[in-house]
């Protein structure tokens, strides 16, 4: 395995290694992807095998440039009234945190899209994804690069240690500026569908084409069913057991030993603070100091963009650093708001 920093000579390393079948770790503006030739079969059985992947969980088409879109997707199956949304979409989101699902081309064979006939295709901002997609040949299938289930790698580290000795080359970019997925969005049939809320805000795409539906995780649970692959609900999840809390829970929050406490805000963190110091049954009382208690805060000023970038981050260092449960807050519902409260409620399961 290849470990090295993204540059014309790594790019163009990582570029052969897809176009020869193996697999390529990558960095794109939500989280790492792990790459492999999205019209090579035997490449993509090796995504599935590397992540422990079950094989009805389809797969994202990246592309670098959106007049190579057509090799992937038949858009001859979409009516007109959708096309026109589709072109709105790419105009205005594309390259970035948001992936369409599309009926697919003959050309996507049918272990990347788990059999169905559609594909979720991704022109993600990043220049370093854009230039090793089209290096290796227009249309790479990615998922993130962690093992099944586990928490989305948002460093190359992640990558390393969660995939290490299955991956060909890692490239590393640096801390991704996003940190949570691209929303997925079916745009298949007539009825709309968010299928997972993600990087692009449900608001940026319904100021484009009107009202669309809830057919994410979040809702899928609260309506008992259960839509995409994708919303199985042990995704993006922690080793450590994780509870989520609301703003309103935060005055009766216990402190307990050996937890950590993520919190969305300085104001939040310090509400609860506050609380301690004067509730009966505190830290301080049960022998433990809270300046001792492991605290994190995703966004001092409460920007749900600032706190997306740091939550699988913060995730990943508190895995590993001993603690027994992590309560986490939810944040405000708008913008990015809603991704992280997917991964969130994931992550609780
Ligand atoms: O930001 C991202 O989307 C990252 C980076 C690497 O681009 N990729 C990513 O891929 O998160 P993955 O495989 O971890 O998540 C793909 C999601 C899954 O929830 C999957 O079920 C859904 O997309 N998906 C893929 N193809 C689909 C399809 N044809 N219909 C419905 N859902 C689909
Ligand atoms: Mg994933």
């Amino acid at each position: 395995m290849e470990f090295l920093p993204v540059s014309p000579e790594s790019l163009s390393r990582a570029a052969g290694i897809l176009r020869s079948g193996g697999l390529a770790a990558f960095p794109t503006e939500t989280v790492y992807g792990l790459g492999a030739d999205a019209y090579n079969s035997a490449a993509l059985v090796k995504i599935f095998e590397a992540k422990n992947r079950p094989r009805f969980d389809p797969l994202i088409i990246h592309i670098a440039a959106v007049e190579t879109l057509e090799d992937a997707a038949d858009l001859s199956l979409l009516d007109k009234e959708t096309r026109r949304k589709l072109f709105l979409l790419s105009e205005k989101l594309w390259p970035g945190p948001l992936s369409i699902v599309l009926p697919k081309s003959g050309k996507i064979p049918g272990i990347a899209t788990a059999g169905l006939s559609t594909a979720a295709i991704r022109f993600p901002a990043h220049d370093a994804a854009q230039k090793l997609i089209s290096l290796a040949g227009g249309a790479v299938a990615a998922p993130s690069a962690n093992p099944f289930g586990a928490l989305s790698p948002t460093r190359a580290e992640h990558v390393r240690d969660g995939l290490g000795g299955k991956v060909d080359i890692i490239l590393d970019g640096g801390p991704a500026q996003i940190g949570v997925e691209s929303t997925v969005l079916d745009i298949t049939n007539g009825n709309i569908k968010i299928l997972r809320h993600g990087g692009t805000p449900k608001e940026a795409i319904e100021s484009l084409i009107g009202a669309v539906q809830d057919g994410s995780f979040s809702a899928a649970e609260a309506a008992g069913s259960m839509v995409s692959p994708g919303q199985l609900k042990s995704h993006y999840a922690p080793r450590t057991p994780l509870s989520v809390f609301t703003a309103e829970e935060i005055p009766h929050l216990p402190c307990e030993k050996d937890a950590a406490y993520l919190f969305f805000d300085n104001f939040s963190r310090d509400l609860w603070i506050k609380k301690q110091n004067t509730a009966a049954n505190n830290c301080l009382n049960s022998g433990k100091e809270l300046n001792d208690t492991v605290i994190r805060v995703l966004s001092p000023c409460g920007k749900a963009a600032e706190a997306a970038s740091f939550l699988f981050e913060t995730l990943h260092e508190l895995d590993l650093s001993g603690i027994l449960r992590i309560f986490a807050q939810f944040a405000p519902e708008e913008g990015l708001g809603a991704a992280i409260n997917d991964r969130l409620r994931r992550a609780s399961a």
